[in-house]
């Protein structure tokens, strides 16, 4: 086999077999391909797409290319769940202690955030001491101790996806739907849940900048799943705001203890329970009013949040150690309804602040962010606060301006719809 003939069969579009594939994909780990073929053979699937048995095959060699997790050794339902990536999206911290409370298991192993986009292990980090490098066999004991764990991605679970998406990343290949279908599918079926929860987020703070593209990425993600004979339920969600209020890692997760107290903005409630939701209604086979009195159930009594606190303790953070840094308020100059708050803006402000990392490897400041004081579909006066922001280094002009420009404002009330669809 030869990898320009490979090469080049892509480029004109031609459709690869298993053995083409298995070939690019460990001679590339092996290195013996090196980065500036792999990244013409990905510039070639970018442009050319990949054919439903291509995605298969490549899941299929990725998964191979590193450990799996036995989750075999965990009593219960396990259910995972996947963000493509947004700005504000601390759902995993929210919904991991609802399903432990209610007798689910969330092995839960998650990545740092990149570019604009946040991470849930950079939030669960906000507490000092959290330990996010457990062994397996420490993660799977926690999550059968007390139902729900979060760490960090071990070294070699799916190997090739780590060699590839950082080469994705500085090559311009990230949005590609066979791309970031089989690296998402590879680690979530390497680590094997019962059920695997997607969330595809869609707009201007998304990879994915159109409903027909997340809905094509979902279908092809869910019958990735289908075909390992898995369950796997996909919410296509809007990212055109930032995700309820707080952006930055201890903003959020504040938001999310606040969120399992009982307070919560409309949208943020929205997904979580939906998603929840589904999960309680695929394995119970009940009803959602059913699911949601039962989520509703759990965060009235407190047990989502014992949960919680019980998640920080396992992994030695501490509870009262979230901190945040000098605020300053903006107040708005203009008077309307707020129609929209730009996710990507934001999410780049946000990054700007020390809340995230240009690079990998990039330290980060987990106490500055913002906090969105009012949320599209609010009216505003000019001169009412609009935006906490939260700072350490000089709060300069341009970051100022940035942030008002993220604002729309309408003469009526118009809200984005949040859940577009659902595919499974
Ligand atoms: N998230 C992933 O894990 N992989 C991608 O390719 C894109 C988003």
């Amino acid at each position: 086999m030869n990898v320009v003939d490979i090469i080049e069969k892509k480029r004109d579009g031609g459709e690869l077999t298993q053995s083409e594939i298995e070939y690019m994909i460990y001679e590339y780990i092996n290195g013996i391909i090196p980065d500036y073929q792999m990244s013409a053979f990905l510039m070639a699937v970018y442009f050319k797409g990949m054919t439903d048995e291509e995605v298969y095959n490549l899941t299929k060699t990725m998964i191979s290319s590193g450990d799996m997790v036995d989750l075999s050794l965990i009593n219960g339902f396990k259910v995972d769940k996947h963000s493509t990536g947004g700005v504000g999206d601390k759902v995993t911290l929210i919904i991991g202690p609802i399903l432990a409370s209610l007798g689910y298991k969330f092995p839960k192993l998650s990545g740092r955030g990149l570019g604009h986009t946040g991470g849930t292990i950079d939030k669960i980090e906000s507490f000092k001491g959290f330990d996010t490098s457990l062994t397996i066999n420490d993660f799977i004991k926690k999550v059968n101790e007390i139902g729900i764990s979060i760490s960090g991605q071990t070294k070699n679970l799916v190997l090739a996806d780590k060699l590839l998406y950082a080469l994705r990343d500085v090559t311009g290949t990230v949005p590609s739907i066979p791309l970031i279908a089989s690296s998402i599918m590879s680690k979530k079926l390497a680590l094997g849940a019962d059920l695997i929860m997607l969330d595809v987020k869609v707009g201007s703070g998304a990879f994915m900048k159109n409903i027909d593209d997340a809905r094509k990425l979902s279908i092809t993600m869910v019958n990735i799943g289908k075909r390992f004979g898995k369950n796997v339920i996909a919410m296509i969600t809007s990212m055109n705001s930032p995700l309820g209020c707080k952006i930055g890692n201890s903003l959020e997760a504040m938001e999310a203890i606040e969120f399992l107290k009982g307070n919560s903005s409309a949208d943020l409630k929205e997904i979580c329970y939906e998603a929840v939701a589904h999960a309680l209604m695929i394995h119970e086979n009940i009803s959602k009013e059913e699911s949601v009195r039962r989520i509703d159930e759990v965060i009235k009594s407190g047990k989502a949040l014992n949960k919680f606190y019980e998640l920080i303790k396992s992994q030695h953070g501490d509870i009262n150690s979230l901190t945040l840094a000098k605020k300053h308020v903006l107040k708005s100059k203009e008077e309307g309804y707020i129609k929209n708050i730009d996710a990507k803006t934001m999410g780049i402000i946000s990054m700007r602040l020390g809340a995230g990392r240009n690079k990998l490897g990039d330290t980060i400041d987990h106490s500055v962010g913002i906090n969105l004081l009012k949320k599209p579909g609010d009216y505003v006066k000019a001169g009412e606060d609009l935006v906490e922001v939260y700072y350490n280094l000089e709060l300069r002009d341009d970051i100022t301006n940035s942030i008002y420009s993220a604002y729309t404002f309408a003469n009526t009330k118009y809200c984005d719809k949040l859940i577009l669809d659902i595919i499974k």
